[in-house]
């Protein structure tokens, strides 16, 4: 199915929504929500003022997490019991009581605006520009949640019944606007929520579960563990009193998740390998500042990041457009968030394995446009690279990197570009460049993905805009889009009126 095109000629998506709870969120007008809202804070002018309070590691000061230590079995049962307890009580009232919580939780957010910026710069090496609309980012999830939790109060013949407890893994390279995303979407559907970040951005996550505790949302119902990686996480997915999971992440660890728990009810945003296509009737120029930025933004660490180019048939011969590339690239300024004229920061980790084999190794038929370079000695720091001459079924062709290498394909044709573009296991975001009619409708029509980009970069989903999540291996479980229409719907479970199931 299909919803419709979201904003002019920038963006569209798809939905992977599958069965009935489809038709009850149209029902409901779930799907109607306005293109450009200004109450959207992705919709704010980002004339913010240049923070002035980043500095070396830790200025913030955080010592003590405020987490759950989770050290044995029991200690575990506790959490999920005083969680799955405080669900309860939280899923018993009405959603509108839920929504005034989260919205002062929006605020919160933005009161806490520099505080998160700088964590995020500070521990995983997120750039001020690339922080700043994160921020945006959960404060509009704030909004957008606590809008959809009213209208599970009013679906005519069915009635919405919470989950108690939803446990939320997120990655480290969303920091805030992942965690957010997936806590307040469980708050609003009324469910307990216990919460395991990732070990390289923990400090990040007691900022801001701190801002959603001091707005309001208990303690209790909302909790931050520390828990190692090993059996007791294991333990903790598996638990039989976890209602569901929500994980963002590797498709690796989704299928790990199942292992552990075959019957778990798992909703999971995986892995990409990304593609922008650009035919000759491309704005060129357009085309470019996209590609870099969808390429080379947080260094290319993003599940929706643009992997690959695929250049159709005369564009791949465009002398303009390789020479405004390799421009483009080669003068990004990298360095460390620390810095506010960072373009592009550092890895979260050195490189190593596949990813330092894709900054370091060609494959067959290809070469450098702009060779990456190591720049400092911890590994962390590289310099763009770009490669052209990217085989169909070759390695780069199908592998998720997750760093700043980008890989040039051609295709003759717009069919062959998109043939290439979905000939990989995921299907994320992809992206066109085009500025005929023709062929953004040929290409809306055949290519597979969760998000499709037209004449726009494909990272920077916004929320109700354009609902983010994927096909194919870049999704497990329901499917369901964040920030979209049908994603609460998914968080519980429906009888009818009558209570029957
Ligand atoms: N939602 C992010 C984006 O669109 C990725 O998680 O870039």
């Amino acid at each position: 199915e299909q919803f419709p095109s979201t904003g002019s000629g920038s963006g569209s998506n798809r939905t992977q929504d599958r069965g009935d709870l489809s038709e009850l969120a149209r029902a409901t007008g779930f799907e109607n929500a306005a293109d450009t809202d200004p109450s959207l804070a992705a919709n704010r002018s980002w004339g913010r003022r240049i923070l002035s309070l980043v500095g070396p590691n830790n200025r913030i000061g955080i010592d003590t997490i405020d987490a759950a230590r989770v050290t044995d079995s029991g200690v575990l049962d506790e959490v999920i019991h005083s969680v799955r307890e405080a669900g309860r009580r939280w899923g018993a009232q009405p959603g509108a009581e839920r929504a005034a919580v989260l919205r002062r939780a929006a605020l919160a957010l933005e009161a806490n605006r520099d505080r998160l910026i700088e964590v995020m710069a500070t521990e995983t090496g997120k750039t001020i520009a690339e922080g700043d609309p994160e921020v945006s980012e959960a404060i509009d999830f704030a909004n957008y949640y606590a809008a959809r939790a009213e209208e599970l109060d009013h679906v005519d013949g069915a009635v919405f019944v919470p989950s108690a407890l939803t446990v939320v893994t997120p990655p480290w390279n969303f920091p805030v606007a992942i965690p957010a995303g997936s806590v307040l979407s469980a708050l609003a559907a009324g469910s307990g929520v216990i919460i395991k970040q990732a070990p390289q951005a923990r400090r990040s996550a007691a900022v801001l579960l701190e801002a959603l505790w001091e707005s309001g949302i208990p303690r209790d119902l909302l909790a931050l563990v520390d828990i190692d990686e090993g059996d007791l996480s294991r333990q903790l997915i598996a638990h039989k009193s976890v209602d569901r999971v929500i994980l963002t992440g590797a498709y690796e660890t989704a299928k790990l998740f199942r292992s552990w728990r075959r019957d778990l009810d798992l909703l999971a945003e995986t892995s990409g390998k990304n593609a922008i296509v650009v035919t000759p009737a491309a704005d060129l120029d357009l085309a470019v500042a996209d590609i870099v930025k969808s390429a080379f933004g947080h260094a290319g660490q993003k599940c929706s990041a643009a992997s690959l180019v695929i250049l159709v048939g005369s564009a791949a011969r465009s002398e303009r457009f390789h020479r405004q590339l390799v421009d483009a690239v080669s003068s990004l300024r990298v360095g460390y968030a620390s810095d506010p004229l960072t373009e592009m920061g550092p890895l979260i980790e050195p490189a190593e394995g596949k990813l330092l084999e894709g900054l370091t190794t060609l494959g067959p038929g290809e070469k450098w446009l702009v060779e990456p370079v190591r720049r400092s000695s911890d590994g962390r720091l590289w310099t763009p690279g770009v490669r052209e001459g990217v085989l169909p079924a070759s390695t780069f062709h199908t592998t998720e990197y997750f760093g700043p290498v980008l890989g040039i394909m051609h295709a003759s044709t717009l069919e062959q570009a998109v043939e290439y573009q979905n000939g990989t296991d995921y299907g994320l975001t992809a992206g066109l460049h085009s500025l005929d009619a023709a062929e953004i409708e040929q290409w809306l029509a055949t290519v597979e993905a969760g998000n499709l980009y037209v004449n726009r970069g494909i990272t920077g989903a916004i929320v109700q805009r354009q609902p983010f999540g994927g096909w194919k291996r870049s999704a497990v479980g329901a499917g369901a889009k964040a920030g979209g229409p049908n994603y609460l719907v998914h968080l519980g479970s429906w009888t009818t009126e009558e209570g029957e199931p």
